[in-house]
Order: structure tokens, then sequence, then C-alpha cells
């Protein structure tokens, strides 16, 4: 089974990850692989609790059942958590059941770009358990608190940059990151956001928090919708899963998600967008991210296994 699994690595890399810093890692042992994480690529400062990271390996575990069914491989997945480690990919009576294809893991992606106005089918949003909704310009201000937040934080700043990649001659271009095309900034706007965070220590007391925060302003002002992930904190991993299969679905009906963790990453932010919704437990949101139907595609982003 290893050498099959081996073959299919590039699709299963194709998972999402937060800063897409894809901080999975499979070890082979016989007929098993253990999926575990490289705490090289979590991100501490900003994801202090390791939500994202958890729901990234579950984007990851959910991309590999998906990808082995489709492969025509028995595989199941079996959480086995411990230091360093997720669970275990093994061998199964039957393929993962499962209605999404490789094809369909290898179209998803997440798009930064403008979206046609108007808001998701109904039915549509029925379809996505555990998810709420609510209309973008209901969130603009809390979008802008919680950038303005992110960008005035030294530490969060920092470790946003170690992970762009804006200019093509970044080393790690077409490895991993976020790279110019992928936050769907124009060449002059990825040369000013590099030298502005170049010299953030000493343009932060002059207001570069604000401006950073500024350029995301126009966001969610428009007819849309943005989608939150509400779920047991206890199972991060599982709501991992949950999100690529919504992702897997909004992407088959030409939809595309851009998350928003910011909002949820601060918590004055995220006890309000909780108050908002009527939900006790501001833990509980999981994700969000806003959902429609892009004007154009995004570039494809990258991956250190292509
Ligand atoms: C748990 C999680 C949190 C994320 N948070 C953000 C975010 O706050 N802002 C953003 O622009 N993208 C966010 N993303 C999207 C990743 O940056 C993206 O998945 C990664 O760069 C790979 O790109 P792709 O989705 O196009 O394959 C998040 C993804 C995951 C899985």
């Amino acid at each position: 089974m290893r050498d099959r699994l081996r073959a299919l690595e590039p699709d299963f890399w194709r998972a999402p990850s937060a800063h897409n810093t894809q901080p999975w890692t499979l070890t082979y042992a016989g007929d098993e692989a253990v999926i575990g994480w490289d705490p090289s690529r979590a991100l501490p400062i900003s994801d202090p609790t390791g939500r994202d990271l958890r729901l990234s390996l579950g984007a990851f575990v959910e991309c590999c059942l998906i990808v082995c069914a489709d492969a025509g491989l028995s595989v199941g997945f079996r959480p086995d958590p411990g230091p360093g480690r997720a669970g275990v990919l093994h061998a199964a009576a039957r393929p993962y059941a499962t209605p999404f294809r490789t094809a369909d893991v290898r179209d998803r992606g997440t798009n930064r770009g403008a979206y046609h106005p108007g808001r998701l089918p109904d039915g549509l949003v029925a379809e996505l358990a555990g998810v709420r909704r609510l209309a973008c310009r209901d969130l603009a201000d809390l979008l802008y608190a919680a950038d303005l937040h992110q960008f005035a934080d030294r530490d969060v700043t920092r470790e946003l940059r170690a992970w762009l990649r804006l200019t093509r001659r970044h080393r790690r271009y077409l490895l991993d990151g976020l790279t110019d095309r992928a936050l769907a900034l124009g060449r002059a706007e990825a040369a000013g956001l590099r030298a502005s965070l170049a010299l953030y220590p000493a343009l932060r007391p002059l207001g570069l928090p604000r401006a950073l925060a500024a350029a995301s302003r126009g966001l969610l002002d428009h007819d849309g919708d943005v989608l939150v992930l509400v779920g047991p904190v206890e199972d991060e991993l599982g709501m991992g899963r949950v999100l690529m299969r919504h992702w897997l679905t909004l992407s088959r009906h030409g939809y595309a998600a851009h998350p928003l963790s910011q909002i949820i990453d601060c918590d004055p932010t995220r006890r309000e967008l909780a108050g908002r919704l009527g939900i006790a437990d501001p833990r509980t949101l999981l994700h969000v991210a806003r959902v429609g139907r892009p004007v154009a595609p995004a570039a494809r982003s990258a991956r250190t296994r292509a």
C-alpha cells in the first residue's frame, strides 16, 4: 500500500491549510501511514490554541480518503491523537464512501478576488452542516476591527510575513505560503506590501496597522454571504473534515470561499460575532469565510509536493 499512497501524495497535498503551511506529515509503517504534523509549520503566534492546525489536518485527512477512494484503494482513518500526531490511515474493508472525486480536490481553491453580487441558494446552505450564514455587509465592521487588531500585533504580523511570498524571486514561491497571485495582489500592491512590512517596526507607530487594515475594508461591502462554521471545540479535526466537504460542495456548484479567520482569532470580534449569532460559547465558532461566485478564477496555490 505504501507505494500506492506515495504516488497519490501530490493530490493529498492539495488540502487547504492556514497560511498554506501544509503542516501535515505522513510516516509509513507497514500497511499504515501515521498522519502527524511538523511543529515548524504550525503557527504558534496567530493560532495559539491550534484550532486552524487541527482544521487543516482534518481537511488533509478528508483529502487523503477521497483521493484513495477515487483510486480504488480501501483506506480508512482512525483518530489517534498524541504528541505531533492526529491519527492513522489504515487498510479498510472497502473504499471510503464519498460523493467527491480527485478532480474535485484538484479543482477547489481559495479565491480572494471579486465575487458576483448575490446570496447563496437556501438549499445549498442547508446542505452545509453546522453552518450559519450572515450578509457580508453585516460583518464589515468586525472585519476592519479584527484586521486592525491583527496588524497592530507585531508578533502576529511577523509570523504572517514569514509565510508571504510577494515576489517571484522568493526561494519558496513555488512551494508553500501565500503568493502575491494567490492573494490577488497586483505587482504594485505586492511591492507596496513588501516594503511596508519590511519597515513595520518604524511605520507601526505612524499608523501602518490602520493602513493595512484599510486595504481590505471594501471586502465585505457587497451583496454576498459570509458562512460561519460552528461545532464542538473538542473535535476540531473532525470539523476540518466537515469544512473540506463544504468547500468541495461549494466548488462543485461554482462557488469559492475566502476565509476570514482574523474575525475569530481576535477575542473581542469573536465574542461579538457569537453574540450576533446568539451562540453562547464563542469558542465553538471554528471558521469564517466569505463565499460567492468568483468573477475570475484564482491562481493555483503552491505545494511542496507537486
Ligand atoms: C483552517 C484554515 C484557515 C484559513 N484562514 C485563512 C484566512 O484567515 N485568510 C485567508 O486569506 N485564507 C485563509 N485560509 C486559506 C489558506 O490560506 C489556503 O487554503 C492556502 O493558502 C492554500 O490555498 P488553496 O486553498 O487555494 O489551496 C485558511 C485555510 C484553512 C484550512
